[in-house]
């Protein structure tokens, strides 16, 4: 499966949810998740994402390996999401910025 790694954390700009042909993108407060069980490994969110935040499984960077355990149990917990929306206010200002995972809402 595909993961939202940390980078979306207070972007959450959600270009990625309107190429995904299985809508399997979950949204919450500041973040969004792929439902592993859904995702068919497409790829097609990948280029979509302006923070660069969805990798494979398998070509995630070392620390953020952990997300592939969030991304699963926050895709059970949060409502799905379709349709793009605005991105968050200051989404271009923490596009980048290291230590996001601590910012993560649930
Ligand atoms: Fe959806 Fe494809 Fe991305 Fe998986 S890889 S989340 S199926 S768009
Ligand atoms: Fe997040 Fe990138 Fe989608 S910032 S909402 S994974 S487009």
């Amino acid at each position: 499966a595909y993961v939202v790694t940390e980078n979306c954390i207070q972007c959450k700009y959600t270009d990625c949810v309107e190429v995904c042909p299985v809508d399997c993108f979950h949204e919450g407060p500041n973040f969004l998740v792929i439902d592993p069980d859904e995702c068919i490994d497409c790829t097609l969110c990948v280029a979509e994402c302006p923070a660069e935040a969805i990798f494979a499984e398998d070509d995630l960077p070392e620390d953020q390996r952990r997300f592939i355990q969030i991304n699963a149990e926050l895709a059970k917990l949060w409502p799905t999401i379709v349709e793009k929306k605005a991105a968050l206010a200051d989404a271009d200002a923490w596009n980048g910025k290291p230590g996001k995972a601590a910012q993560l809402e649930k």
